[in-house]
């Protein structure tokens, strides 16, 4: 598989994108050449998932600071309507500001910063990926883990390799996973057509549920550990994720199965003291009265229709970054190592 996002460096450059809309059914890159573009492709979902997220925004800098070369304001804004598309995953106004900070070095530094984010983001999601799989190991010792995801956090929602699916990916490489069970996840399916598309493709064994059933599996104990990424987790441990994450969460803290979440530090907001203080996307009523385009709902049904909801830290048996573990109320950082590609 290629990048889910990259930098297509000939004639004036542009980013590709793995269009996640048209997956399972078809497999094909987008090349987005202007901001326009790109804005309308996060809107759109073609890209999605925060690192990927992360990455697109720092590319979009790239791409405005190469069109408006020498007006500085002009890139500014085109910075701004790029990090206000999707408000919940920090990853996006992160991975712009990151970008942003090396403006006054010129079109070329911008793109440099904007490639070193998506140059380390398979090294950091490996990294995290192996302290997960050693946390979960440790906490669930005793036979293949049955593990239940939801939305897309795989390949698909990074540059490469993912977040609580590359814990996953790790895992099933040690030979630790007996099954996945992915949920669909409404409205738009993330779960049904990216999840399962990427445990094909990795060959783990797993099953497709309705999110109503998520709950209930646990409930009848067929599920050992639920492992899943966030779009922002909160100092106190609070994350926000793909919503139906926190009836999930509900469910294993009554049943006592582990709630791990694998994200990266650029994740994490330490600004954000709690779930609280964390801004909700609200997406369109359509999404909800339809299912792939199909009415299912009187067109004029009023609808509540948020991307994401806010699991506490309390109901979390751990978050998992890079370099941090977030257990029991309270972060303990890993002695930094230096990240680089090859450490991958
Ligand atoms: O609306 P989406 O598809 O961007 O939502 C994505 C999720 O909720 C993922 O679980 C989240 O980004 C973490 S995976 C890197």
């Amino acid at each position: 598989m290629d990048r889910t996002v990259d930098w297509d460096g000939s004639g004036e450059g542009a980013v590709t994108a793995v269009d996640q809309r048209a997956l399972p059914a078809e497999y094909r890159l987008r090349r987005l050449a202007t901001v326009d573009e790109l804005v309308a492709a996060i809107a759109d979902l073609t890209i999605r998932g925060a690192p990927a997220l992360g990455a697109a925004g720092a590319l979009g800098v790239a791409l405005a600071a190469r069109r408006h070369a020498g007006d500085p304001a002009r890139v500014r804004d085109e910075a701004e309507r790029v990090a206000a598309v999707r408000p919940t995953a920090v990853n996006l106004r992160r991975g712009v500001e990151r970008a942003l900070a090396r403006l006054g070095d010129g079109p070329d530094a911008v793109l440099a910063e904007a490639c070193a984010l998506l140059d380390e983001d398979e090294a950091i999601n490996r990294r995290m990926g192996r302290r997960a799989a050693d946390l979960i190991t440790a906490v669930c010792p005793d036979r293949p883990l049955r593990v239940l995801t939801h939305c897309n956090s795989g390949a698909l929602a990074a540059v490469a390799w993912g977040t609580g699916l590359g814990a996953v990916r790790e895992l099933a490489g040690r030979g630790r996973i007996a099954e996945v069970l992915a949920c669909e996840t409404r409205p738009l399916l993330q779960g049904a057509r990216l999840t399962v598309w990427e445990l094909r493709e990795m060959g783990v064994a797993h099953r497709l549920c309705v999110d109503s059933a998520g709950p209930s599996a646990i409930a009848r104990g067929l599920v050992d550990a639920v492992i899943v990424g966030a779009d922002r987790i909160a100092a106190n441990g609070d994350a926000a994720n793909k919503i139906g994450t926190y009836a999930l969460a509900c469910a294993a803290a009554r049943h006592g199965v582990p709630v791990v979440v694998v994200a990266p530090e650029s994740t994490v907001d330490h600004a954000t003291r709690s779930g609280a203080d964390i801004v909700i996307e609200e997406r369109a009523a359509d999404e909800v009265r339809t299912v792939a385009g199909v009415p299912t709902a009187p067109p004029d049904t009023p609808v509540y229709n948020p991307a994401f909801d806010v699991t506490p830290g309390a109901l979390l048996a751990a978050v998992v970054t890079e370099a941090a573990t977030f257990r029991d109320g309270a972060w303990t950082v890993e002695a930094p190592a230096p990240v680089t590609a090859e450490a991958a």
